[in-house]
């Protein structure tokens, strides 16, 4: 098992990564001083396969387990279902200490995240992440939020959980085109501040597919305390937190102008490559770099070209990217592979030709 530390100035916990771990989470929870009821938020397919597991564990522990579930779909990250929750947890006489489990990918992390955050001005929040993209982002770093009107996570808090648990073995059931996603910020990871794990992921793209829980402990954790350190120089997202977005300006046009038929990580996979070939084009990467790149998102089996989608549309969704400062639009470039910088002056003609070539 790996353990990561995290101290921000008024939050100080640990991120536990390994296989096997739910069958302990009691025990972890105890040793954090929380007992009595505990309240998992989790969905109706992540609890037919960890559901009994996080009961037994928690039951043996003495705690009192109760299990809210919600819907699968990113649609539930909605206020009317925190609202539902909120009348669940009222109804359970859920107290200030009374630990709230998310257990799910970040659509029940990013929920549950939510409303611990806020039930009773916060409640302890244990983060259970069971997806891939779940264990290397969303759990990490305490954005919990949910959407609203036609807006993605425009409501939300910076919330740290007292505790994350990410068992590795769980990822054994997730489906195949869920594991691509998270890969595709696994990927960023490397790109952007880790070339040995660039490294690894180049040489064990089959293991990895095949969820050798070695190499995916392994590759987690690397990404795992790569956010944290960039967490601990900027909680608040307010500079270099922004390089975690790399690939996401053009990945995010893409999902919005494919009314989200193009998964996030295909999008972001395509965004990759975009920014990378901005970074070249610019004279900031060579062209080594860029095509080392390409292969590497190609290896898992994402795309590289944009699928007959039309550039103005691409470049119009860009212009309300959230991340627009001062009327230019925030890129991520790379300088090398592992070397990241955040850029406001990258023109326009530079991204639409750039776009246009990936057609
Ligand atoms: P998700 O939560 O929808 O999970 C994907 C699918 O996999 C779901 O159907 C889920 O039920 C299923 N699943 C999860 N774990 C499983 C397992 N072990 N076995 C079988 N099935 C399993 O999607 P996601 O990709 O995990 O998360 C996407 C969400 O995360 C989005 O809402 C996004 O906005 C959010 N997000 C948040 C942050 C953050 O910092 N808070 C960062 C990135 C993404
Ligand atoms: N997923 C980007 C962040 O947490 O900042």
């Amino acid at each position: 098992m790996e353990k990561i530390a995290v101290n921000l100035p008024a939050d100080k916990y640990q991120i536990l990564i390994g296989s096997g771990l739910l069958t302990g989470l009691g025990g972890h929870l105890l040793e954090l001083g929380l007992c009595d009821k505990a309240v998992v938020i989790t969905n109706p397919v992540v609890r037919h396969h960890y559901g009994k597991i996080i009961e037994e564990s928690l039951d043996a522990a003495g705690f009192k387990t109760i299990i809210l579930e919600v819907p699968d779909g990113e649609e539930q990250k909605s206020l009317q279902q925190a609202g539902q929750l909120y009348e669940c947890l009222s109804e359970i006489e859920a107290e200030r200490k009374t630990p709230v489990l998310a257990l799910g990918g970040g659509v029940i992390g990013d929920l549950a995240g939510f409303v611990a955050a806020t039930y009773m001005r916060g409640v302890p929040l244990v983060q259970l992440p069971t997806s891939l993209l779940a264990q290397v982002d969303s759990s990490v770093g305490g954005k919990v939020a949910v959407n609203h009107g036609k807006l993605k996570n425009n409501i939300g808090v910076f919330y740290q959980p007292r505790l994350v648990t990410a068992d590795i073995s769980t990822l054994k059931t997730l489906p195949a085109a869920e594991s691509e996603n998270g890969l595709a910020e696994v990927i960023k990871y490397g790109i952007i501040r880790d070339p040995e794990l660039f490294k690894l992921i180049e040489l064990n793209i089959g293991k990895i597919k095949s969820a050798d829980e070695k190499l995916l402990e392994d590759m987690v954790s690397r990404c795992v305390s790569i956010k944290v350190g960039v967490v601990e120089q900027d909680e608040k997202d307010l500079g270099l937190r922004n390089i975690l977005n790399f690939g996401h300006t053009v990945g995010h046009a893409l999902e919005a102008v494919s009314d989200f038929r193009i998964p996030h990580g295909q999008a972001v996979a395509i965004g990759m490559l975009a920014a990378g070939r901005i970074s070249w084009t610019v004279g900031l990467l060579n062209e080594v770099d860029v095509s080392r790149i390409k292969s590497i998102i190609k290896k898992p089996g994402l795309p590289v070209t944009i699928p007959g989608l039309d550039v103005g549309r691409i470049m119009q969704a860009m212009e309300h990217d959230k991340k627009k400062v001062g009327g230019k639009l925030r890129f991520v470039l790379l300088r090398a592979i592992g070397e990241a910088l955040i850029s406001d002056e990258v023109s326009a003609e530079v991204v639409e030709k750039v776009l246009k070539d990936l057609l």
